[in-house]
């Protein structure tokens, strides 16, 4: 094995963004462009003898020579073993927990999770610690850094590795080794541990129809393993479950707009399933639906939380609950119920690893289709699904009949009130005009405190900060709030993971103590919240867009 050193020159714009570093397939496939990157992680680590990286993404377009190209990179750097998914293949949660299994020191997590796939789609690369979860802020600037000043990078001249088939290779007797290995087993196996699998088999044997949509995603062969081998589940309730290089042309992102197949089932009247899910690219996010009914991932949070010592994993308890800042509080009033502690952190899931390894947070989540606990340390779509059909299963009466995802619901805004919430994006924005938007709101930080619009009085504004109580690290520029007096919120943040343009995001959030007005349509509900959004950032005016991309 011969190691080069190639001269190379920087790139200046690899700052790894939200969840590592997202650019259209064609800006990765320039010379160097890759290769840049992955050094500069590596040098960053400074790798100790001996060390395991696990390397795997989703599936996309540009994920196979991504990863050879990673392979050689780790021998020059100074790995001693890569273990590679099977056809290149991991979900994101799998990676994390196959890091943390195996006791790897790191992994590449190839992935634009819920963008575009294809070649003229997106492609990503995050970097993961030990503990399975997204490197630190910490480490990403000094990527960042190194990545604007790198004059080579340093690879191996190893042959293409045949990533399809379990097995390993072995170079230069035993210094480097390449072990392609089944992670679906692992992941399978994972999920038996924490929940009762014998009471979802029940449920589903006793005709509670359930309907899961992988999208053409990642999450295909996990889906097939563990609902339909190990849960009994009809072929028929898995869609869209062999994964494909650019999503089937679709947009793998589990909301009301994008996984319409599954919405068109879910809503259909009487004859719609008991139960619909669907997750992302890249097997991280997942959306919860019932019988013509929308869980809101806040709401599920919330749910789950309330409902944790249904799952045996969470049996005795949970120590405590993490929510991104624009997601709702509904997770905080069942916090203060349980009494326990309840993070509040950047959006972004680096964010919580700290917090669950220091054994402060048990379950955590985010608005955007993200919910996980301490088993791994990425947000878990199948586990997200499993879990309700845990807390379903066990919330079934004594002749097996389950109760409806809706009445599940009513019951917990009856008993906790209710969080009514939304998110609009405006997608592609210029951004000079997205900067506009921002910079017009943040110039009325000072008058908006004691203004009254309509039934909502602002209490105070800011851009929202985070010290990290583990490791003294803060994190500025996190979002705009706008509070009000009754504890309503207007968020507005640029998003850190598109690839064209800008994209705005606007959250909304109200809360509903009276249990007759519970059933509003959020759209509904919060319709003079949006109007004031729209006034205090003149969004229309600025960019010229009179209605949001995409709602959820
Ligand atoms: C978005 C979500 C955020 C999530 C991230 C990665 O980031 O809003 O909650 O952690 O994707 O899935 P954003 O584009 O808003 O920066
Ligand atoms: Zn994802």
């Amino acid at each position: 094995m011969k190691i080069i050193s190639k001269p190379t020159s920087a790139f200046n714009d690899q700052k790894p963004g939200t969840s590592g570093l997202r650019k259209k397939v064609k800006v990765f496939q320039q010379p160097g462009y890759l290769e840049n990157f992955v050094q500069s992680i590596f040098d960053t680590l400074k790798v100790p003898a001996g060390a395991t990286l696990t390397v795997g993404g989703d599936g996309r377009y540009y994920n196979r020579p991504a990863i050879q190209t990673i392979i050689q990179m780790a021998a020059a750097n100074g790995f001693a073993r890569v273990l590679v998914g099977q056809a290149g293949i991991l979900s994101t949660p799998a990676a994390s927990h196959i890091i943390r299994k195996y006791h790897t020191y790191g992994g590449m997590v190839l992935s634009a999770s819920h963008n575009q796939g294809g070649i003229n789609g997106d492609f990503g690369i995050k970097y993961n610690i030990s503990n399975g979860g997204p490197a630190p802020e910490k480490i990403t600037d000094d990527v960042f850094a190194k990545s604007k000043l790198i004059t080579h990078y340093k690879i191996a001249d190893l042959p293409e590795i045949d990533i399809d088939h379990i097995g390993e290779t072995i170079f230069d007797d035993g210094k480097f080794t390449v072990k392609i290995i089944d992670a679906v087993q692992d992941y399978a196996d994972l999920m038996q541990e924490l929940f009762d699998f014998t009471a979802i088999k029940k449920l589903l044997a006793s005709g509670f129809k359930v309907q899961f949509d992988a999208m053409h995603a990642v999450t295909g062969p996990y889906a097939q393993e563990i609902f339909t081998n190990r849960l009994g589940a009809p072929i028929t309730s898995l869609m869209n479950c062999v994964p494909s290089e650019d999503f089937n042309g679709g947009h793998p992102d589990p909301n009301l707009t994008y996984a319409e197949d599954l919405v068109k089932i879910m809503y259909a009247g009487d004859r719609a399933p008991d139960f619909g899910a669907a997750s992302d690219g890249d097997g991280d996010r997942n959306m919860i639906l019932g019988k013509n009914f929308f869980v809101t991932p806040s709401d599920s949070l919330a749910v789950l939380a309330a409902n944790a010592t249904l799952v045996p994993a969470y049996a005795t308890g949970i120590a405590g609950v993490a929510r991104s800042m624009p997601t709702s509080g509904a997770v905080d009033r069942v916090a203060a119920k349980l009494n326990i502690p309840c993070y509040e952190t950047p959006t972004g899931w680096k964010f919580f690893g700290n917090l669950m390894d220091a054994g402060k947070v048990t379950l955590c989540g985010e608005e955007s289709f993200g919910t996980s606990s301490s088993h791994v340390r990425e947000k878990d779509g199948l586990w997200a699904v499993l879990f309700w059909l845990n807390v379903l299963a066990a919330k079934a009466d004594a002749c097996g009949q389950a109760q409806s995802v809706e009445a599940i619901l009513m019951a917990h805004w009856a008993e906790f009130g209710r969080n009514v919430y939304s998110r609009h994006d405006y997608e592609t924005i210029p951004t000079d005009a997205a900067n506009s938007v921002i910079q017009h709101i943040k110039a009325q930080f000072e008058s908006l405190p004691g203004q009254t619009f309509g039934s909502y009085s602002v209490k105070t504004c800011d851009d929202f900060s985070y010290l990290d109580s583990i490791d003294g690290s803060i994190s500025h520029n996190q979002g705009i709030r706008i509070l009000f007096e009754d504890g309503s919120r207007i968020v507005f943040r640029l998003s850190g993971t598109g690839t064209e343009g800008a994209t705005i995001r606007i959250y909304l959030e109200a809360f509903e103590p009276d249990s007759r007005k519970h059933h509003l349509d959020a759209q509904v509900a919060l319709a003079e919240m949006i109007q004031i959004a729209l006034l205090i950032s003149q969004l229309k005016e600025k960019t010229g867009r009179d209605t949001p991309t995409v709602i959820t």
